[in-house]
């Protein structure tokens, strides 16, 4: 197995995302991450067995006896939750994974509050944690930092996992992976994922969740994505050039009714303002069409789902929350079970938990 002592920070920054994935690989052979840094690092076996440790751990937490079980299996962990960006589903999901499987936490969630206040890097915060933990989630501005840190700690004297849990405007991984679950769970008895329609509407620009999901996507058979948007926050064309070197079937559409129509899954997004480059600059433009409310609602297919990453401001109205088809709720509480299917098999224990009398 190749792993990043092997390459130099130089060539691996160089490498396109699928030619990264065997540097980040556990060394074991078992194909699971080690570092989780990127979508492409999962193909459809990963997410089939990833679903499928989730289901078994959600099932075994069912029981006291199960519960207490799961709580040993990483008891002997710590895990450092590095959170610079605000977060409530993605720090809280981990934790909630973590305490499942019996993991210590220790948190950052606000630079000021740390070193990095007294002027030191977030480089020299991320191995000042790795000395006390064995994994690091984090979550930053800053695209690449992640993969940085996974090489940088990886060549250092304390190589622990990282698990990126947001970076920039670029990726959000664990978030593709609890979309992928929630798509899989809601088609398991309808046929599943493949053949289906998803569109994508809101702020495709800048979604980082759009883009980690429209790849994983493509693991799946004949998944139709249309993409529906302003034309200034339309979905950028490394996404696109993905698809298209994949043979995949997208539209780009500036129609939410048509595509709405048309769908077995619509996810929508929240206008990201905070990357605004100038403050204010979001709300020059029209965003009127791209909201899912009462009218969407009637003209949905009875077995599609409704979608959201979260946090929401009016892109979906509250009108919708209490209709079958609005998965956004479980959308979010699966996010727990998969982060702990993922975070139990970045240590060596799915075939344990898979294979436990529970
Ligand atoms: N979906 C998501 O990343 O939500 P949070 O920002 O609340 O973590």
């Amino acid at each position: 197995m190749a792993g990043l002592k092997e390459i130099s920070w130089e060539r691996f920054s160089k490498l396109p995302a699928a030619e990264k994935r065997p540097y980040l690989e556990r060394q074991d052979g078992d194909g699971m991450p080690y570092h989780t840094l990127f979508a492409q690092q999962f193909d459809r076996a990963l997410l089939e067995r990833l679903c499928a440790l989730a289901n078994r751990i959600r099932f075994i937490n069912k029981s006291k006896e199960g519960a207490l079980y799961l709580k040993g299996v990483l008891a002997h962990k710590r895990a450092m939750l590095y959170f610079s960006q605000p977060s409530s589903r993605t720090f809280l999901s981990h934790l909630a994974a973590c305490q499942i499987l019996g993991i210590t936490t220790g948190s950052v969630r606000d630079a000021a509050t740390s070193s990095e206040f007294k002027g030191e890097s977030r480089e020299d915060s991320i191995r000042t944690f790795s000395s006390y933990f064995d994994m690091i989630i984090m979550r930053s501005p800053e695209q690449g930092l992640a993969d940085k840190m996974a090489w940088e700690l990886s060549n250092g004297d304390r190589p622990v996992p990282i698990l990126n849990a947001g970076s920039g405007k670029d990726q959000h991984p664990t978030q593709a992976l609890l979309d992928v679950y929630t798509l899989v769970r809601s088609f398991e008895s309808k046929g599943g994922v493949d053949g289906r329609t998803v569109t994508f509407c809101g702020d495709l620009l800048r979604g980082r969740t759009v883009r980690s999901l429209s790849y994983l996507l493509t693991t799946f058979r004949d998944v139709k994505q249309i993409f529906v948007a302003p034309p200034e926050l339309q979905v950028p064309e490394d996404v696109v050039a993905i698809l298209k070197g994949k043979g995949v079937r997208y539209e780009i559409s500036d129609d939410l009714r048509a595509a709405v129509r048309a769908s077995d899954a619509v996810y929508m997004t929240r206008i990201q303002d905070e990357w605004d480059a100038a403050k204010g600059e979001s709300s020059k433009i029209d965003t009127s069409r791209f909201k899912f409310g009462a009218d969407e609602l009637a003209i949905l297919k009875p077995d599609a789902v409704i979608m959201h990453p979260l946090p929401r401001r009016d892109e979906i109205s509250t009108c919708c929350d209490n209709d079958p088809r609005a998965m956004y709720w479980r959308q979010m509480r699966n996010g727990m079970w998969i982060r702990a299917a993922l975070i139990a098999s970045v240590f060596g224990f799915e075939r344990e938990i898979m294979d436990c009398g529970y």
